[in-house]
């Protein structure tokens, strides 16, 4: 249960074409990270594995069926998603969101019953978020309120769980806490996980697979040893880095140390994003 693959996928928002032919399968069972550069559509490819998205052509198969065929309660209950900036209604509790997560999972009316009671409290208890159970959301620190959706998604109970960025506004422990509790859901239940994540040393260590996407293309994929290489950064990134072995735990470090500059003329290259051209400063300071 849980196999999960797209098919000549192309994602356009309006006539803009984001993703064009992706064709991705993300191992069961497995922790997955997704790393590429700001705008290079992985929220988008994301949120399109998940069913939030309608692709422009091509498929989603979740156990070898359209996901985009299948109803709402039907994928919730196999796939969670914490969305990249997820919004919430005023005055909602932590307990009330996190209870949200139990919607698929209820049959009929009559509200929460013991077993999804159990489900919630457990849910808050592994985020570390009990002394905040019935503080309304907005009354929560940036970190706080970002352990409160991931509870929300576990409470789900799903085989699969996608994160985009769960670590962003988190403090070092707390990055940690959270990237320690999937690897403990992915190998105490097997539960498939794909996480968007930008610190790349953090995708090499948690995570057994990586795909990179470069302008909605899948560009490499892999162990973190085939992903995280100079070469691919240089490409994905528009970086150059060292890549030295963490001496603890083997995997790959990556040590960034600037733009990538075209052979010719010194000057930096554009980054890969969508942003602005990047003023030459390393060009110039030398
Ligand atoms: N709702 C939308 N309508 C139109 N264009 C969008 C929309 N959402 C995203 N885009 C565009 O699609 C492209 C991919 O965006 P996406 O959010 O998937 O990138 P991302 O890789 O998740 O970036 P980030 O690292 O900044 O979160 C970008 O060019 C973005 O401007
Ligand atoms: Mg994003």
């Amino acid at each position: 249960m849980g196999s999960l693959k797209t098919s000549h996928l192309d994602i356009a928002y309006e006539d803009r074409l984001i993703v064009k032919d992706l064709n991705i399968s993300i191992p069961q069972g497995k922790i997955t990270a997704l790393v590429g550069a700001n705008g290079s559509g992985k929220s988008t490819v994301l949120k399109t594995m998940a069913r939030i998205l309608n692709p422009k052509s091509g498929s989603v198969l979740l156990n070898g069926k359209s996901i985009h065929k299948q109803s709402t309660r039907e994928v919730a209950k196999q796939l969670a998603i914490l969305p990249q900036n997820p919004t919430a209604p005023e005055g909602l509790t932590v307990y009330e969101l996190v209870s949200y997560g139990r919607f698929p999972h209820q049959k009929g009316f009559g509200g929460l019953k013991a077993e999804d009671r159990q489900v919630v409290e457990w849910a808050i208890e592994a985020t570390r978020m009990e002394e905040f159970s019935d503080r309304a959301l907005e009354q929560l620190s940036g970190g706080q309120r970002q352990r409160a959706w991931i509870a929300m998604a576990l409470a789900q109970e799903t085989s699969i769980l996608f994160l985009d960025e769960p670590t962003t506004f988190l403090d070092m422990a707390h990055q940690l806490e959270v990237l320690q509790l999937l690897e403990e859901l992915n190998a105490d239940s097997g539960r498939t996980i794909v996480m968007v994540v930008h610190d790349l040393n953090h995708a090499a260590r948690y995570a057994h697979y990586m795909i990179a996407i470069k302008q909605g293309q899948a560009v490499a994929s892999g162990s973190p040893e085939e992903v995280v290489t100079s070469p691919v950064l240089r490409d994905v990134f528009g970086i150059e880095a060292d890549i030295v072995t963490d001496p603890r735990s083997g995997v790959p470090l990556c040590l960034p140390y600037e733009l990538y500059r075209a052979a010719t003329g010194g000057k930096v290259r554009k980054s890969n994003n969508d942003g602005p051209e990047m003023p030459p400063v390393a060009a110039s300071a030398q």
